[in-house]
């Protein structure tokens, strides 16, 4: 299939993108450095070393990306396909725990995933978001596929 290059240059931090790549949506976002550093201590994660997670071995890191910021995750729930949604921290949804960090939520049967696609435990997806492979061209160009 194709790759697909993105221009990342203009993406503010805590936004999200939305690229296609063979068909599947796969989501782009530039995490804070609150955000970069919540990932670091985030209790109760299924795959939290993402062993059983699908991603390229450069990603098999606890942000799951290479420039520690960006996050590329095809957004598609590991479970039965849905699209997960990305719910902010403090935010009042009452599906997400009380201490909930920020991340994505999937509205389908509920599971949660934290702003590295890694999984909370006790919910039905297996495994973390799929990291697509992926590297850069130069600082802002980013090439999926
Ligand atoms: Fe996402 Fe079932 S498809 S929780």
């Amino acid at each position: 299939g194709a790759s697909v290059e993105v221009d990342i240059s203009s993406l503010a931090p805590g936004e999200l993108k939305v690229v296609e790549w063979r068909g599947k949506p796969v989501w782009i976002m530039h995490r804070t450095p609150e955000q970069l550093a919540e990932l670091e201590q985030i209790p109760g994660l299924a795959d939290p070393a993402s062993n059983r997670s699908d991603q390229p071995d450069y990603a098999k890191n606890t942000q799951r990306s290479i420039k520690p910021e960006v996050l590329v995750a095809v957004g598609i729930c590991t479970h039965l396909g849905c699209s997960p949604v990305n719910v902010a921290k403090g935010s009042a949804n009452p599906s997400v725990p009380a201490d909930w960090p920020g991340g994505f939520f999937c509205p389908c049967h509920g599971s949660t995933f934290d702003l590295a696609g890694r999984v909370f435990a006790n919910k039905p997806a297996p495994t973390n978001l799929e990291i697509p492979p992926h590297f850069y061209l130069d600082d802002s160009k980013l090439l999926i596929g």
